[in-house]
């Protein structure tokens, strides 16, 4: 089968499309022909060798991908045909046209789910259930999405639509139609005086950016408001210096032992079209540019390669 390889850590080119051999079954684990397999922000971290979280620095050589959707073509004979999508983990090899996953990781799709939508809601999907249960938005509130055209800001956007708040979606220039369609007021906040275009007072920001955006869209809010801070995509955290003081309140994301109920309930929203996610496709011999246009902030909604 091909698939992608890294040997060593640096720029995307070090992503090499190859010829391999299948990957190992065992037991309790299904082979999947890959349809879609997710790109993560976090896959061009690991790439660069740069420590992540308690994995630490990966291991070479290895095929990176967390996300796969695809038909079971070999393993667990009740699960043979079947077409499904799964976690697999960090960099577990989900960037090739054959990956591997334990037969507890499988949700079940039906014919008619788009492989790439359904790996967007497995893992950006249930990190967006989790967060938008710490967030708790109210038909009143004034939301304040930064990066509002990215994977998780896509989603987030629409589900502050649903509950009937306003949404303020801060996005790149090429993105502005985008965020708009989905739901929000678009903010160019690559413009320096964009915290004075925000023409309502947020009463909650959820961030992933961090850096001096982060900063900017928090000292927006006024006394009781919340904030809750996911990442830094800027590659700086959120300086929250003071803001205690200000009565705004903070929460961060922290994984739950279980994941199983957040993913069961992305691909709800995607099956009852609660949740729309935007993709954006490589194919998989591109993985190397798929993760240039990523750190280029060329992308919108997650990152999909495809055979
Ligand atoms: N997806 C998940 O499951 C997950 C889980 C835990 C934490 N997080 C964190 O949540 C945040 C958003 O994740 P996501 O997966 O939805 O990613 P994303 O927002 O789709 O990430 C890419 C976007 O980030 C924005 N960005 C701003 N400054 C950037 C910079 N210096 N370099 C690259 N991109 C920059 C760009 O949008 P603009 O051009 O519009 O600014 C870019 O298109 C990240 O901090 C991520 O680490 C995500």
């Amino acid at each position: 089968m091909r698939a992608i390889r890294q040997y060593e850590f640096g720029g995307p080119e070090v992503l090499r499309y190859e010829e391999v051999p299948d990957p190992e079954l065992g037991e309790g684990r299904v082979a999947i022909a890959v349809e879609a397999a997710g790109v993560h922000l976090v896959d061009t971290t690991i790439r660069k060798g740069e420590p992540f979280g308690p994995v630490g620095v990966a291991e070479l050589p290895m095929t990176p991908g967390r996300e796969v959707a695809g038909r079971v073509e070999a393993g667990d004979p009740a699960w043979l045909g079947k077409r499904v999508v799964a976690h697999l983990g960090v960099a577990n090899g989900g960037y090739a046209e054959r990956a591997v996953a334990q037969v507890s990781s499988l949700h079940e799709l039906t014919e008619d789910v788009d492989a790439a939508e359904a790996v967007a809601m497995i893992g950006t999907g249930r990190t967006a259930m989790l967060l938008l249960g710490l967030a708790e938005v109210q038909p009143d509130d004034v939301v304040l999405v930064t990066s509002a055209a990215g994977g998780l800001g896509s989603l987030f956007v629409q589900a502050v639509r649903n509950a009937g708040a306003t949404a303020i979606g801060l996005a790149g220039p090429a993105k502005l139609a985008q965020v708009e369609a989905l739901g929000a007021v678009p903010v160019d906040y690559t413009d320096p005086r964009w915290p004075k275009l925000v023409e309502r007072t947020p009463t909650l920001v959820l961030d992933g950016v961090g850096g001096d955006a982060g900063r900017a869209a928090i000292d927006l809010l006024g006394p009781g408001g919340r904030v809750v801070v996911f990442g830094w995509s800027s590659g700086t955290p959120t300086p929250l210096e003071g803001i205690d003081a200000k009565g705004i309140s903070v929460k961060t994301l922290e994984r739950p032992a279980d994941l199983r109920p957040l993913e069961e309930a992305a691909l709800a929203a995607l099956a009852s079209g609660t949740l729309h996610p935007l993709v954006t496709r490589f194919p998989l011999a591109e993985a190397a540019a798929a993760h240039a246009a990523l750190e280029g902030r060329a992308t919108t909604g997650k990152v999909v390669l495809v055979p």
